[in-house]
């Protein structure tokens, strides 16, 4: 059409026919509703609590491992304290964690997925601890621009106050281009339980993502992957984003002198930002708090995928009463790719690509996608004898 017809649209002075309408609305990768009509068609997003979500009884075992003298201190009740999950935004803030998370190889990882998704093929976009989800979104924007019509973002995190600002993030994408967005607040390790409400009516492929490092913070991450993810489709994809190690090396003292937290090539205002963050849940909830200090160090009997190392860090909590009191408050495990890759083949997840980021290449995005593990390969079992005695 031309300049003036368009012009003369814009201004009011013609109303163009449903068609015009339609053909703008592919070129501009809008709504047709919308655009025509300021309708959208899948509204706001919709906000469900899943199934079985007890946040109560949650904070309940929080201070049921207060009372101890030593516990581990898990990443949900971290994020289930709004104060907390303020915090780790602030911390977001601070510049070598904001200049990671700017590195962030999204372009890369858009064309991957642009190979792997078909035009045509309806998929949705599912984000494990998504947070305040602006990855998930920037994901979304992209697909829907490179022609992806039949997309739904489908949003799951533990904290009302993250999971609240992807809302608001993700609503006026989801009214101006129709793509529905499902929020779920609830606790992934008991995905299987409400795995019902990521299904659609027809097959769709998921895309599962777990940016921020999230995925690494887990205790066993293969047992998460065999709890919570074992029901997922063969050919959905699942998008993690980790730190790598810092050396292939098994040897402690190379890893403490190559891993830049251990070796603490970190400045003093990161360590800071991060111990506030993490001692969290034990200065607000245990009385008479005198002093709380955290240390570092590095943890490789914890780790169940090969050839990664944690950095665990661990709080001495000084009470009025002269109690002390120990508790772990994170892990952060590090991965060596190609071992990474070849453990998550066993647990049914191919490696489909993987990109390396930010300083020192710490950040690894690996593209899995869901297979049927073969059954492995062992001998023969011997025919059953009977054992004199
Ligand atoms: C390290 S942050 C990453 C957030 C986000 N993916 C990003 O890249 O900015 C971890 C996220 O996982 C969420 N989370 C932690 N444990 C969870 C659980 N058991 N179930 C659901 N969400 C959880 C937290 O609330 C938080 O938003």
């Amino acid at each position: 059409m031309t300049a003036q017809g368009l012009q003369l649209i814009e201004k009011g002075r013609v109303v163009p026919s449903i068609e015009t309408v339609d053909r703008l609305a592919q070129a501009t990768n809008l709504d047709p509703g919308w655009l025509g009509f300021g309708l959208s068609s899948p509204g706001t997003p919709q906000i469900t609590i899943t199934p079985g979500f007890d946040a109560d009884a949650l904070i309940a075992e929080l201070l049921a491992t207060l009372k101890g003298p030593t516990g581990v201190i898990d990443d949900v009740f971290k994020y289930l304290d709004p104060v907390s999950a303020h915090e780790w935004r602030s911390m977001l803030r601070q510049p070598d964690f904001g200049s990671l998370f700017s590195a962030f190889p999204m372009a890369e990882l858009m064309n991957i997925l642009g190979d792997q998704i078909a035009t045509e093929q309806p998929c949705d976009i599912v984000g494990l601890g998504c947070g305040t989800a602006e990855r998930e979104i920037t994901l979304i924007k992209k697909l829907r621009s490179r022609q992806r019509r039949d997309l739904r973002l489908i949003l799951l995190d533990i904290s009302v106050s993250l999971l609240g600002t992807a809302v608001h993030a993700s609503d006026e994408f989801s009214r101006t281009h129709s793509v529905p967005v499902l929020a779920l607040l609830g606790d992934f390790h008991a995905l299987p339980e409400y795995s019902h409400l990521l299904t659609g009516d027809s097959p769709r492929r998921r895309v599962f993502t777990m940016f921020g490092y999230t995925f690494s913070n887990l205790d066993n991450e293969v047992q998460f992957l065999r709890r919570s993810l074992a029901w997922v489709d063969h050919g959905d994809y699942l998008i993690l984003d980790l730190p790598a190690a810092a050396t292939d090396s098994s040897d402690a003292s190379e890893i403490m002198r190559c891993d830049p937290t251990l070796s603490r090539k970190r400045g003093t205002d990161w360590h800071s930002t991060a111990f506030q963050f993490l001692t969290g849940p034990l200065r607000r909830n245990l009385d008479g708090v005198m002093e709380c200090k955290v240390h570092t160090e590095l943890d490789q009997s914890s780790c169940v995928i090969p050839g990664s190392y944690a950095v665990v860090n661990k709080a001495t909590v000084k009470l009025r009463s002269g109690m002390e009191k120990r508790f772990v408050v994170g892990y952060s495990k590090r991965y060596v790719p190609e071992k990474l890759a070849k453990h998550m083949e066993v647990e049914g997840w191919r490696l489909i690509e993987r990109l390396h980021y930010g300083p020192q290449n710490v950040g690894l995005v690996v593209v899995l996608q869901r297979h049927d593990p073969r059954p492995r390969r062992g001998r023969k079992p011997k025919p059953e004898t009977e054992h004199p005695g």
